[in-house]
């Protein structure tokens, strides 16, 4: 595996393989089986997989975690040379943003729910930096973890308006043994925050044995799982969603849709995220 920090020497390492397929993986590090998930689904399809580890500070609001943000980058080095990456790409935040950033990418309207309310400008963020990526290391393939599925359905808009070259490949949410979705800030957890966490995904499997009885009121779905979340005693909801996916449109009634059940849950200072899609 290459280890690499600047664009300049990135792009010089790739331009021997630009016949070839190249799969970009792109992530804030502090990796985990969901990140390592992504690169072997990368391996199926790519020659060259380049993973970035990059904490992008645009997309941190203030007073959000970017400084306490976990890293570990010699962990990161070894699971991604273990896991097959062929490159991997470390900017420092000086060499990603030389100067204040004039120049940002924000997607109308799927952004202003969901994390996007709750996170104003988050969004813009993670477009500007995905676009940059996609623009320094132009891969074939571009692999995301479903977990994420606001921002999957984010990208997927950037890339079909701005006629990017590039598939995106959304990958399965990869969950503990006990149902927490992986995650790098699961860290932050106490263990008995940690133990109450495992409501998110008991909540939505309830709701998911409900729809498959039939039930297809997205107020009642919504009420059934916030209830559930609700006898956890350090559980704080930020939002629980029944959606169109991916236009995250308001629903009421799910039937014949595609859907999305989409939590954000904090617990102590840790906002945990998940979701369930459904195709109806
Ligand atoms: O999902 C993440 O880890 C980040 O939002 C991403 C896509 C790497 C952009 O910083």
């Amino acid at each position: 595996m290459i280890k690499i920090g600047t664009i300049q020497e990135l792009r010089e390492q790739l331009r021997p393989y630009r016949h070839q397929k190249i799969g970009l993986v792109p992530t804030m590090g502090y990796l985990h089986e969901g990140h390592l998930s992504l690169v072997k689904k990368a391996r199926e399809t790519c020659d060259i997989i380049v993973m970035s580890i990059f904490v992008n500070p645009l997309q941190f609001g203030p007073g959000e975690d970017f400084e306490r943000y976990p890293r570990d980058i010699a962990r990161d080095e070894q699971l991604a040379e273990k896991e097959g990456v062929d490159i991997l790409f470390t900017p420092s935040v000086e060499e990603m943003y030389p100067s204040p950033v004039k120049t940002t990418v924000h997607v109308k309207g799927i952004t202003d729910t969901l994390c996007g309310a709750s996170r104003p400008g988050h969004f813009d963020g993670v477009a500007t930096v995905v676009s940059k990526l996609f623009h320094i290391v132009q891969p074939d393939y571009a692999f995301f973890g479903q977990k994420d599925a606001q921002q999957v359905a984010v990208i997927e808009q950037m890339v079909q308006d701005l006629n990017m070259p590039v598939d995106i490949i959304p990958c399965p949410i990869v969950r503990e043994a006990d149902g927490l979705a992986m995650s790098s800030r699961n860290v932050y957890l106490s263990p008995e925050e940690r133990e109450q966490a495992t409501v998110l995904y008991q909540s939505m499997q309830e709701a998911k044995r409900k729809i498959e009885q039939g039930e297809s009121d997205a107020f009642r779905i919504r009420s059934l799982i916030m209830q559930k979340i609700r006898e956890k005693k350090l559980a704080e909801i930020d939002y629980v969603e029944v959606l169109t996916y991916p236009g995250l449109e308001p629903i009421a009634d799910i039937g014949g849709k595609r859907i999305i059940i989409a939590l954000a849950v904090k617990f102590g200072q840790t906002r945990l995220i998940d979701n369930m899609i459904f195709n109806l």
